[in-house]
């Protein structure tokens, strides 16, 4: 599967099926965060993978009783030694760990969708009990928390806006009049 294709196949899926992960995929998907940009090249990022059915039952508590969360076979929790950009970057530190942490998240979803997989990224967590289920350092910060499994059933697609009501050209406000192309990605 190409990039592209990838791109269009991926859905946020809230259903699995009881099959395990193959741990080469998981390192394979952990893989492709580490190869995302990340700001001065700090590789600020950790990962916490879970399997334990447990402390995945837990989570869909710390989810704010998101219920799916318990019937995901692995969560992926993503963490940013944020302190090493805080050193380097200052205030921008918050800033630049986000922007590394969507970027990493989003190579992760879309190598999951390669492999037959999917993944929703939950932003909707209670931080705090997050690291006090996986045991998490105070000084590291939580940016995501993605239940995942190969999906049960065909997902509904979300659909998108239209992207010239939200693309200017030249100048805020101008519209830009491409014609749209007879086959899209
Ligand atoms: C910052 C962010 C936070 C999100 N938080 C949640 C969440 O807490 N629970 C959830 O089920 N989906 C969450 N999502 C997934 C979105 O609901 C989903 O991406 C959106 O509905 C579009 O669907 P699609 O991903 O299948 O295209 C989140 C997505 C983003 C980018």
């Amino acid at each position: 599967m190409d990039v592209l294709e990838a791109i269009k196949k991926r859905r946020s899926v809230r259903a699995f099926k009881d099959q395990k992960i193959d741990d080469d995929i998981l390192f394979n998907v952990l893989e492709s965060a580490l190869w995302a940009p990340s700001a001065g090249n700090v590789q600020d990022k950790e990962f916490v993978i879970v399997k334990d059915k447990e402390k995945i039952r837990k989570f869909a508590d710390a989810c704010y009783e998101q219920v799916w969360v318990a019937k995901a076979p692995v969560i992926i929790v993503l963490l940013s030694k944020i302190n090493l950009l805080r050193m380097k970057f200052g205030d921008r530190a918050e800033l630049y760990a986000s922007l590394s942490a969507g970027m990493a998240i989003q190579n992760m979803l879309l190598s999951l969708t390669a492999y037959g997989l999917q993944g929703t990224h939950v932003g909707l967590y209670d931080e705090e009990e997050v690291k006090r289920i996986l045991k998490i350092p105070e000084d590291k910060k939580v940016y995501s928390v993605i239940a995942l499994g190969y999906p049960r059933e065909e997902t509904i697609v979300p659909k998108r806006i239209d992207l010239k009501s939200i693309t200017f050209f030249d100048k805020y406000g101008e519209k830009w009049v491409k014609q749209v192309p007879k086959k899209t990605y």
